[in-house]
């Protein structure tokens, strides 16, 4: 009998290796740090089942019904007007989810072998995504401040991307913000290189203490896909994203949305926009959301000061979920990775995030999923399993 025969692309799909550990780390006596799940305390609940019943009141047939590709033009108009740029409704496009953006992006922009440039580390789901339409992936360092300019230029000039990925607050893997300046410097020099950029930015709303500067795709509207997310602000499991998309490329965007699944849920678009124009709603609750993850943030940081061993380094993030750190030299997280959920804590081996050229010391501690107490616990474990390494 003759088998499935796969095609090239589905060959060059992998597993996400988040979601394998995941399966380990789902364990009731695991402390994980590795998912990447916003807190279930954050979800708007209430404000869910009155949008429900209000909805199921006056719109229900509309609400089940098909629906514009586009998306439901109130929300897209929200979503317009929400943005710190001048931005069309009509340049909106309701996803499912921002990992659709991203799959769109790959459908429309990328042709077997099309040079894509990624910030190193960067988002695995959008490797991924992208990597099932057979790119050549560059990616360009960062430092402290974001993408290294020189190397991005020198790349660029070499390889001629059809266009950047870009992250550019509280950064997943490694909770990293763009400054100001380097967000503009990069606009100059993608503006002078001619090269697009993809920017993704689920995590803007948030900040800690002070909201990050406007997005790159502000300082260079006319070649810039913005990728926007309800995930982290509202729920995920409404999986409702949007991308701002230039007037040249929209209609190709719509075209691969209708493709992959006509429109995003009717239902959860008209629930979505319900909550966020509560009155009042929207400011309270992403408060309430920043003072639950700062304080998270911090427990995780005074946990790593009292229990890490010389010559481990982690960051301070400015917002978002994520933190990253780094194991003394010669350690390696992929390989100590057993070790530690065997004491019982995880986490993701930065290798995860590279395209290329892992640092290998690196990994990915997520502090919004775990309470403060199992925070300080989990971290005593994870210090104990660098400190058995280190002795060994
Ligand atoms: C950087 C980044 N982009 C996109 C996504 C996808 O988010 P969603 O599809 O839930 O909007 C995630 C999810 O964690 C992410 O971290």
């Amino acid at each position: 009998m003759k088998s499935w025969q796969f095609a090239t692309r589905a060959a060059a799909m992998s597993p996400s290796i988040i979601r394998e550990i995941l399966k380990v780390t789902e364990q009731p006596d695991i402390i994980s740090f590795a998912g990447g799940l916003p807190s279930p305390d954050s979800f708007p609940i209430e404000a869910f089942s009155a949008a429900y019943e209000k909805v199921m009141r006056e719109h229900p047939r509309s609400a089940l019904q098909y629906a514009a590709s586009e998306g439901y033009a109130p929300l897209r108009e929200w979503v317009a007007q929400s943005l710190p740029w001048d931005v069309s409704p009509d340049q909106v496009l309701i996803t499912t989810g921002s990992q659709q953006g991203l799959d769109l992006v790959g459908k429309v922009l990328i042709d077997e072998g099309s040079r894509v440039v990624v910030q190193t580390p960067s988002y695995l789901g959008a490797l991924q995504a992208f990597s099932a339409y057979e790119p050549e992936i560059f990616s360009v360092p960062n430092d402290d401040q974001g993408v290294q300019l020189e190397s991005l230029e020198r790349e660029q000039l070499r390889y001629q991307a059809r266009f950047i990925y870009l992250l550019s607050n509280f950064q997943n893997p490694t909770g990293m913000t763009l400054s100001l300046h380097r967000r503009q410097e990069i606009a100059k020099t993608c503006h002078a290189l001619g090269l697009p950029i993809v920017e993704d930015n689920p995590y803007g709303e948030l900040w800690f203490d002070a909201p990050p500067p406007p997005p790159v795709a502000s300082f260079y509207p006319e070649q810039s896909i913005y990728l926007g997310s309800f995930s982290k602000v509202l729920a995920p499991g409404m999986r409702l994203g949007f991308a701002v998309v230039p007037p040249e490329v929209y209609p190709k965007m719509l075209q691969a949305k209708q493709a992959a699944d006509l429109h995003s849920p009717s239902l959860n678009q008209r629930l979505a926009y319900e909550v966020l124009t509560q009155p009042g709603f929207l400011e309270a609750h992403l408060e309430r959301i920043r003072a639950l993850y700062k304080g998270q943030c911090q427990a995780m940081l005074a946990a790593l000061q009292r229990h890490m061993p010389d010559g481990v380094s982690w960051n301070t993030p400015k917002g978002g979920m994520f933190l990253w750190l780094r194991l003394p030299a010669g350690l390696d997280s992929a390989a100590m990775l057993p070790l530690a959920v065997q004491q019982g804590v995880a986490y993701v081996p930065g290798a995860a995030f590279y395209d290329t050229q892992p640092d290998m010391r690196t990994m990915r501690l997520s502090f919004v999923t775990a309470t403060p107490d199992e925070i300080d616990r989990g971290i005593a474990l994870l210090a104990q399993t660098i400190e058995q390494q280190l002795a060994a």
